[in-house]
């Protein structure tokens, strides 16, 4: 029987993954920890503990006390917020990994999730359907610190027997907890400002397409790769995953079909030179053949679902 630690069950993705994995595996089995609050729903299901990741002594013995065999290690700095602390940003995002990296190491917990991110992409990637294998200078904090750890990830698989598993995620889009620091946050935002104020002004510009994808698709594609056959895996750095590109001006189209009034403006920030170094578009073949990656919303399903649960959220 699994046994899973969460790390971050506070956040964006967190926040959904542990409902999705205790309905799984049991909630009994599935640990939730972060240094911030956690959701009712999360407190009161199962096991969650206030755990500070960047403790190591403190996470091994959780690790070891809980006989947890895999760990999901959610815990970063946003690209946004990076820029703004650089130094501090790095120190987090990489002792974060390197500390579950060393507990997978040296406790049963073999198996690790960590995020990696379009990010890691930087403006001399072809910036059109980019490749699993190609350049990659990223220029962000964020973005050195996923290529550093991606690279970490693989070095502990090879050297360590460490059963690392990671994809890179597009923007994630959801609606029960809100992501914070990010660029691709504009196309959360836009849906709750569209109910809240029917307008939003968009701190990138109307034509920057960006590679996306709705939360319960990246849910489902996440277990799906932790549960693959380790011998289907080609890689053990990082997986591409494409989503839905569009931009700016794309979703708010998409909102006016729903809410024909709904206005936006256009107010770029220092977010947008992050958003111009990424790619529009991705390839995510090798993710499709070797662990069968497959997601079912597109802009129209999205867009259509995240007004109704923004709108029976906000109604209470
Ligand atoms: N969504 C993240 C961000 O914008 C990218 O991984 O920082």
């Amino acid at each position: 029987m699994e046994r899973i630690l969460v790390i971050g069950c506070s956040g964006q993705i967190g926040s959904e993954l542990v409902l999705a994995l205790r309905k799984k595996y049991g909630s009994n089995n599935v640990f939730a920890t972060d240094i911030k609050n956690p959701t009712d729903e999360i407190r009161e299901g199962g096991p969650f503990q206030n755990l500070d990741v960047l403790d190591y002594n403190n996470l091994l013995h959780y690790v070891v006390r809980h006989n947890i065999t895999q760990v999901y290690n959610l815990a970063a700095v946003l690209s946004g917020n990076a820029e703004k602390i650089p130094l501090q940003a790095w120190d987090i995002n990489m002792k974060a990994l390197m500390n579950t990296l060393q507990v997978a190491q040296e406790s049963q917990a073999k198996k690790l999730f960590w995020p990696s991110s379009i990010a890691v992409f930087g403006p001399t990637t072809p910036r059109h359907n980019t490749p699993q294998l190609t350049v990659m200078e990223p220029n962000t904090v964020y973005g050195i610190s996923k290529l550093a750890g991606e690279r970490w990830g693989e070095y502990f698989y090879s050297k360590y027997g460490v059963d690392f598993r990671s994809v890179r995620y597009p923007g994630l889009i959801s609606y029960k907890t809100e992501p914070g620091g990010g660029t691709t946050d504009y196309a959360v935002e836009i849906f709750f400002e569209a109910i809240k104020k029917n307008r939003y002004e968009c701190f990138l510009s109307e034509d920057t397409a960006l590679p996306m994808m709705f939360m319960d698709d990246a849910i489902k594609n996440t277990i799906k790769l932790m549960e693959a056959d380790g011998d289907s895996l080609s890689l053990r750095s990082s997986y591409n995953m494409a989503g839905i590109s569009f931009t700016p001006k794309e979703i708010a189209s998409e909102i006016r079909k729903h809410k024909p009034d709904f206005e936006i403006t256009y107010k770029p920030d220092f977010r947008q030179a992050i958003a111009d170094s990424w790619p529009a578009s991705i390839d995510d073949s090798v993710a499709r053949k070797d662990w069968g990656l497959h997601d079912e919303f597109g802009i129209g399903k999205m867009s259509a679902h995240m007004l109704k649960k923004i709108e029976e959220k906000i109604a209470g």
